[in-house]
């Protein structure tokens, strides 16, 4: 009998790891979803950002048993096709180096324009310079947050 039943994308999804066990490693080694990425697992890179309820959380932070009811949402459930704005305007601007960090990046950009349609600069910088970024995308990150705000027009 699995211990946990948590909704991760719209679909329930049972699992059976002990309490403590952070989210993270549920999505990446439980259920397969590696699109959330590790970086440090200790809150400090930002790198493993999902939406629980639409709000940011720390996957590397969140333990299963903390969970409940709350819907957790991972960069593989952010669309199906590519399609959501922030996506779209990624791929326009072509901001990925590496690409390491880019689902925290894509994930906090998505809950930012939740809360802020038409953010200024420096709501951006203060929603995306904590999630670390070694290749120094943030300038590609502001003109596609922008471009996604507008709808995608330049
Ligand atoms: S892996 Fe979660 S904040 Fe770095
Ligand atoms: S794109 Fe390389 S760490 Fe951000």
């Amino acid at each position: 009998m699995p211990k946990y039943s948590i909704t991760v994308n719209g679909t329930i999804r049972a699992v059976d790891v002990p309490a403590d066990t952070p989210l993270l490693w549920v999505l990446r080694d439980e259920l397969d979803l590696t699109g959330t990425k590790y970086g440090c697992g200790t809150g400090q890179c930002r790198s493993c950002a999902v939406h629980l309820d639409g709000e940011i959380a720390y996957a590397c932070l969140v333990t299963i048993q903390s969970i409940g009811d709350q819907e957790v949402l991972t960069i593989e459930g952010l669309s199906d096709d590519l399609s959501h704005p922030v996506q779209k305007a990624w791929l326009d601007v072509d901001v990925p180096q590496c690409g390491w960090c880019q689902p925290g990046q894509v994930m906090t950009a998505a809950a930012l324009l939740e809360e802020h349609p038409s953010p200024t600069d420096e709501q951006i910088d203060e929603w995306m310079s904590p999630v670390l970024c070694r290749c120094g995308t943030y300038g590609r990150i502001r003109t596609a947050i922008h471009r996604a705000a507008r709808g995608g027009d330049r």
